[in-house]
């Protein structure tokens, strides 16, 4: 972290890091036409006796039916099916789910679905391989290691995820946030094994998907990237990422909301979502993590709300900060001017009333009451220690009010 000394924030978010990494082992296939294939890839991955984890609504869209199909015509038998994944998943359906596949007999796991469907999978696969419940899988790279757990972590039975939005790429992310209802705090647990090992990208997948939840789902696609982009864990890769996913996202997004049979938008929001993941995020996934805890408000929207306030604060917060949000005004072709985090807030919170979502956490149901709670969630968040400009509970008061 060298700085120039007459500019000594000039290069806190440039240059030469001290030090990250970067992974990125599930391989991805992308393009139409794909769902008849999964059982020929997946065998590749491993998968014998594959167990679909997957929602009810997705299960009457026949969707599932024509996976399992596919998994069938590589030589892959279905186990079984898991179909009552909730929006917000919890550790109790995880812990169902695994006992699932266990008393199924299966030997690995097909996520079909979206962020809960997939993290429900990935969590239920851990517990399935490694034992205990979904509790005891809480935090970050905490997964059991060969060499007294200085070594290589053991694998989890092969995962493969089929996204049907195009929003948390989960499917290639080695995180998942999992609902703990009695402590009312959502789990985040993260380590190598969790990578799923195949994804496929097929637009097909995310044809029936509603007008109202492509845009949610969008919405936490836009805040990967952006977040991802100004994290104090910024990385090049990262910044190479966001940057096309944002490309991506100011030409499709809008017209795979608007016009849900353009295949080619669907597809490209696909590969968006896929490749703006980060799991190095800010203060816009603290509050949303604690929103969704709290007062069920679904994730893409809870980001939607959140975004253009934590934009404003964190581009306030130094020259260095307000560059990065400038190169993100710039790939989304918003004129900035002086001010750049009021006209990209301005922008994102325009983009967000043209998708039809809400701009206030009084439209989804959360009261003024709610905010000490709300507070205290975002503090003890994870991702709160990523942002870039440092924010305490008085910061988090005023962003909550805010964004009421
Ligand atoms: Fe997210």
């Amino acid at each position: 972290m060298e700085a120039s000394a007459a500019d000594p924030m000039a290069r806190r978010m440039a240059g030469f890091k001290d030090f990250y990494q970067h992974a990125a082992p599930t391989r991805v296939i992308a393009g139409g036409d794909l769902l008849g294939s999964t059982g020929f890839e997946f065998k590749k991955e491993g998968a014998g006796r594959v167990f679909v984890v997957t929602d009810a609504v997705i299960r009457a869209t026949g969707l599932v039916d024509r996976v399992e199909a596919g998994l069938r015509d590589g030589g892959l038998e279905p186990a079984g099916v898991f179909d009552e994944v909730p929006q917000d998943s919890s550790t109790d359906v995880v812990d169902r789910c695994a006992a699932a596949a266990k008393e199924a007999g299966a030997d690995s796991f097909l996520a079909v679905g979206g962020g809960s469907v997939m993290d429900t999978a990935k969590v239920a696969d851990a517990v399935f391989t490694y034992g205990g419940s979904a509790r005891d899988q809480e935090g970050f790279f905490l997964m059991p290691r060969g060499d007294d757990g200085m070594g290589r972590p053991f694998e989890i039975a092969p995962l493969a995820c089929i996204p049907t939005t195009a929003g948390t790429g989960s499917e290639v992310s080695m995180a998942a946030v999992i609902k703990d209802p009695k402590a009312k705090v959502k789990l985040e647990i993260a380590d190598f094994p969790l990578f799923p090992r195949l994804a496929i990208l097929d637009p097909e997948s995310t044809r029936t998907l509603p007008p109202r939840v492509a845009a949610a789902t969008g919405m936490d696609a836009v805040t990967h990237a952006i977040e991802g982009y100004v994290s104090t864990d910024w990385s090049p890769h990262q910044d190479a990422r966001s940057l096309h996913a944002l490309r991506l996202i100011r030409e499709n997004f809008e017209r795979a909301v608007g016009t849900p049979e353009d295949e080619d938008a669907r597809g490209n929001m696909l590969i968006a979502a896929n490749i703006a993941i980060a799991i190095e995020l800010g203060s816009v996934h603290a509050m949303s993590h604690a929103a969704g805890a709290l007062f069920g408000v679904p994730h893409g929207i809870a980001n939607a709300i959140h975004l253009p306030h934590v934009i404003r604060f964190n581009a306030e917060g130094g020259p260095d900060i307000a560059d990065r949000y400038r190169d993100i005004a710039d790939v989304l072709g918003v004129e900035a001017g002086g001010d750049v985090g009021e006209a990209l807030a301005e922008h994102i919170t325009q983009l967000v009333i043209r998708l039809g979502l809400p701009t206030r956490l009084s439209d989804v149901g959360v009261p003024e009451a709610g905010i000490p709670d709300l507070v205290q969630g975002a503090m003890g968040d994870g991702t709160t220690i990523l942002n870039p400009r440092e924010v305490g509970e008085e910061d988090y008061v005023a962003l909550y009010t805010r964004a009421l």
